[in-house]
Parts: structure tokens; sequence; C-alpha cells
């Protein structure tokens, strides 16, 4: 197998995988969460999102997460952002990397943030304008870029043309997103190959759920397809709110260790990712979707 000397691990826990947990987490639990993190080797982290706090109550204490966690300058501490207010919102919370989303269904975005997909493209249009202006720092994500949890399966060539818009918008990282966690490898090579092609200026950054059981497997297939940077979260948390169905994302810990066993750098430290572990673990009410914590557990090693 043809592999690179490393890649980068984007966590996104913080956001993606404390948004779905039904009871509230005290904003200090999530504050210490990041702090752990920040002592991980993690270079990049989604920490919250500011979004409607009555669709998204989990989310309700963005700026008080934003403003409490210690900042490390060698961190790049993303929010996510729906729309224009959220945006408004974060630059005042001095946010300077914002992670805008739109659903590639239609009717996916629709339940996400209520607008159509092409409303939210033109209204990001005037987004990316202003960020661009500020020097913030602006990650697409394209969500159901796969599958919809509505319409089944996404047409490739729609999200090859929506890469296209947001790269010339000068979007700097563009996301694809498997949100339910549907994709196959095939589909993920074959995506991934076609945006790859196009030589975005963009940075262009995989994005998996584990539903079926298949986030490593399209780990490595989005590798095969020359991906270098990799979203997860810590624990395998994770699932959107209006995409029902969804299961975790892959977890940070079983990428890095699948990274590590094939020799691949992620300058992530597999020893320090356990108190954050032990955090998510006394945080979340479910159990957590990831191997290299089970294993842990029952002291197998
Ligand atoms: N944060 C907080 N409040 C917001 C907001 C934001 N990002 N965007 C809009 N609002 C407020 C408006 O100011 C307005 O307030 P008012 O009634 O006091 O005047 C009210 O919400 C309605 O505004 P509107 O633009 O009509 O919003 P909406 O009700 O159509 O909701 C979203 C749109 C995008 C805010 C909402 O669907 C949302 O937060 N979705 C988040 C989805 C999400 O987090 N998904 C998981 C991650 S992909
Ligand atoms: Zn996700």
């Amino acid at each position: 197998m043809k592999l690179p000397k490393q890649v980068e691990i984007i966590e996104v826990g913080p956001r993606d995988g404390l948004q779905n947990e039904m009871v509230f987490i005290p904003t200090d639990k999530k504050m210490s969460l990041i702090n752990a993190l920040n002592k991980t080797g993690i270079k990049r982290m989604e920490a919250t999102s500011f979004v409607h706090p009555v669709y998204v109550p989990q989310m309700k204490d963005a700026s008080e997460v934003f403003q409490g966690i210690v900042k490390d300058p060698k961190i790049q501490y993303m929010a996510l952002i729906p729309n224009e207010k959220g945006f408004d919102r974060a630059i005042e919370q001095g946010v300077q990397a914002v992670s805008l989303v739109v659903g590639a269904s239609n009717s996916f975005n629709l339940k996400n943030v209520k607008m159509t997909r092409a409303e939210s493209i033109k209204k990001f249009e005037n987004v990316v304008v202003k960020a661009k202006e500020q020097k913030i720092f602006v990650r697409y994500n394209i969500a159901t870029a796969f599958w919809c949890p509505f319409e089944g399966a996404v047409d490739e060539s729609l999200v090859v043309e929506m890469a296209k818009t947001i790269n010339r918008l000068g979007a700097d990282e563009i996301v694809l997103c498997d949100t339910i966690g549907r994709a196959n490898p095939n589909q993920v090579y074959s995506l991934f190959s076609s945006i790859m092609e196009l030589q975005p200026e963009a940075m262009i950054t995989a994005h998996f759920h584990d539903t079926y059981g298949m986030g490593q497997a399209n780990v490595l297939a989005a590798l095969q397809a020359g991906v270098r940077q990799f979203d997860a979260s810590i624990g395998g948390l994770g699932g959107c709110p209006f995409a029902p169905g969804a299961a975790g994302n892959v977890a940070t810990e079983d990428v890095v260790f699948m990274m590590n066993e094939l020799g691949i750098e992620t300058g992530i430290d597999l020893e320090a990712l356990r108190l954050s572990l032990d955090l998510v673990k006394q945080m979340s009410n479910r159990g957590l979707m990831s191997h290299y914590y089970s294993v842990l557990e029952h002291s197998c090693v």
C-alpha cells in the first residue's frame, strides 16, 4: 500500500461529539475536556458551535466555553456556525477560525438549518467575504456528502460542483462529511479522488461517522485517494441531532492507533489521550464507541 509519512487528525469531539448528548454537560466539564485535549499533540479542534440554543441546547454555553478554555497558541480552535448570526456571535468572542456547514442534500439542510441548500450557499458567500476581510480561517463542511437520512445516496457530481464553488469562493478548507456514517470505501475513494483531481487550493478533509462500522475502512479509502486530513472525535462520541440514526465519529484514539500501526505520523500521543478519554467516559450517558478504550477497560494489553 502507498502510504504517506504523516497525516493530521482534527479533533471534533467538543463540538460534534458533545452536541448530540441529551443531558446538558456542565460548562466547566466541557472546558476541562478541551484543556485535556490541549496536552495530546492535537493541533486543531472544533471547540463549540454558535447555533440556536433552543435547537441545540447542549451548545448554549458556546461563549462561556470559548472564553474559559486555555488557548494554546500552537492550537487552532474552531467554532461551527450555521449562519451569519452565528458568525457574528463567534467573532464577538474572538474566534479566529469558523466552520461553516451546508448539506449536500436539500432535505437535510432544511431540517438542519431551516434553509434550502441554495439559500445557505448564498448566505455563506457574504460570510466568507467578511471572514476573509478579517483574516478568519474558513473551514467549509459539506454535510451528507455521501448519504442523506431522508433522500438516500447523494449524487457525486453534485458534491464535486459544490466543492468547486466553495473553492472558488476562497475557503481555506473543505470537509466532506459522511454525516450519517453510511458511506462505503468505494464511494469514499471515488468522491475524494474526483475532488483531489481538481487540485483545489483549499485543504481537503474527510469526516466519517461509524454507524455501520465502516469508519476506519473509509479513513483508509480516503487515505488511498490522497486525503491527508481526518476529523475524529475523542471516545467516538458524535452525531447530528438532525440526522436520525447517525452514530458517533470515528474515534480519535482508534484513528491514531491505526496510523501508528501503519507507521504514519500524527503528532498525537496515544497515552496522553487517556485523560481525555476518562473525561468523556464520565460525561456521556452512552457507552464509548471506541475500540482502543474497550481494550484499555478490559486490560487486554
Ligand atoms: N445563534 C443564536 N440565535 C440565532 C442564530 C444563531 N446562530 N441564528 C438565528 N438566531 C436567532 C435570531 O436572532 C432570531 O431571534 P429573534 O427571534 O429573537 O429575533 C431567531 O433565532 C430566529 O432567526 P432565524 O434566522 O429565523 O433562525 P431559525 O429559527 O430559522 O434557525 C438556525 C436557524 C440555523 C439558527 C437553527 O436551525 C440552528 O441553530 N441550527 C443548528 C443546527 C446544528 O447545530 N446542527 C448540528 C451541526 S451540523
Ligand atoms: Zn459529524
